[in-house]
């Protein structure tokens, strides 16, 4: 039966784990998988993650299924923390589902039901993965302009003047905050402009939100999705909570989608739970239960943004670091679009030659495109890093 299949090589991002891992040179440093990292390297349970999680060990009293649509107070929750009442409530299903790639992966098969050949337009370069999984899935990608690797800035003119020739009705893949690959996000007057081309057009906003909290704050990094939501008819978000509440392998996300009106928001409804019941059956409880205890009570939200912020500001402090080893040890490059990205990534902006080299020689680890996750710089690992990186210049 499966002779005539052929070994994969290994995922871009997730299979730089085990490599790293596999390394035993006391000096390596890990900037592959999005995971955030303390000062000393390790990515702990946040702490009001550990009091949630107790408090739900206590008082839990049932496993038993919940529906594919998972936990209502959850899904209320972060329909609250994702439009904040800027979206009208009876146009509007959440669902639960399992991290950011399984809601990605019930949106699209959503638009695959909706249309006969629904086209996505995503940004030049995205996320190693929205590829696999929205093209596998069965959507026809094609991408616009989004990051100019010359200069580090966003391509704006050349991705508004894609977007205007995108056919009418298209659906545009868009990053919330804190780009991925990139770390460069579209200013609030970008995003208008963005938005007005999207109305024009009459195209289908998919708004990917992977990292709120991660850039400026909670609202701020949702502003596209919140000035798209009174303005358009119908849009897509799905959200991550492996980020921003550190859930990463309990798989928490969900799926939001606005419809024209209350009776096809309830459609669209019966559809997703369709949908999730032919992949996965019901969504995983025990991130979301822990998500839900934390947006729903006052002390523990408010432990919960401190411990964002504290996260958010070690991210940019540590981009500041390597920038400024980096003017030393080499002087005669600019690296200072590492300090205007935000969130875990950005380009280096070496060449594939480079990165190998980076690993082979010196046990440092990136992804193919020189993407590099700030986390994993420290005070201690920061000479040793900048010195490496200028040695393979
Ligand atoms: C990343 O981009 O590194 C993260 O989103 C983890 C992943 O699943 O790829």
């Amino acid at each position: 039966m499966f002779e005539s299949m052929q070994a994969l090589p290994a995922d871009a991002i997730l299979g730089l784990i085990a490599e790293y891992n596999n390394d035993s040179r006391a000096e390596k440093i890990d900037l592959g998988v999005g995971v955030y990292r303390t000062a000393d390297g390790r990515t702990p349970v946040l702490d009001v993650v550990k009091t949630a999680e107790q408090r739900l060990v206590d008082t839990q009293d049932s496993k038993a299924y919940l529906g594919t649509a998972g936990l209502q107070s959850f899904n209320a929750a972060m329909q609250a923390l994702t439009f904040a009442g800027t979206a009208d409530d009876a146009r509007v299903t959440t669902l639960q589902a399992p991290g950011g790639s399984g809601s990605l992966r019930v949106a699209a098969g959503l638009l695959l039901r909706a249309r006969k050949k629904p086209t996505v337009w995503v940004s030049e370069p995205t996320w190693n993965n929205h590829i696999p999984l929205l093209g596998g899935a069965g959507l026809e990608l094609k991408p616009y302009p989004y990051y100019d690797t010359d200069q580090h800035v966003i391509e704006a003119d050349a991705m508004l003047d894609a977007l205007r020739n995108v056919p009418k009705g298209d659906i545009v893949l868009l990053h919330a905050c804190c780009h991925n690959p990139s770390g460069l996000d579209p200013s609030e007057q970008q995003w208008r402009a963005i938005s007005d081309v999207i109305i024009e057009r009459e195209l289908l906003p998919f708004v990917d939100m992977a990292y709120q909290g991660f850039a400026a704050d909670l609202d701020t990094d949702a502003f596209c999705i919140r000035h798209l939501a009174d303005k358009v008819a119908e849009m897509i978000v799905t959200n991550s909570c492996s980020k921003n509440f550190g859930l990463y392998r309990d798989r928490v996300g969900s799926l939001s989608v606005m419809a024209a009106d209350p009776k096809s928001c309830a459609v669209v409804a019966s559809q997703v739970s369709n949908i999730v019941r032919t992949i996965y059956s019901v969504p995983p409880d025990h991130g979301a239960a822990v998500v839900e205890m934390i947006l729903n009570d006052d002390s523990l939200t408010s432990k919960w943004h401190a411990e964002l912020a504290q996260m958010r500001s070690r991210l940019r402090d540590v981009r500041v670091l390597l920038h400024e080893a980096l003017k030393n040890s080499a002087p005669n490059r600019d690296f200072s679009h590492l300090t205007r990205a935000t969130g875990m990534f950005c380009f280096l902006g070496i060449n594939q030659e480079q990165v190998n080299k980076l690993k082979t020689d010196f046990g440092i680890y990136m992804i193919g495109s020189s993407r590099i996750n700030v986390a994993g710089v420290t005070t201690d690992n920061v000479d040793y890093l900048a010195e490496s990186i200028a040695a393979v210049l």
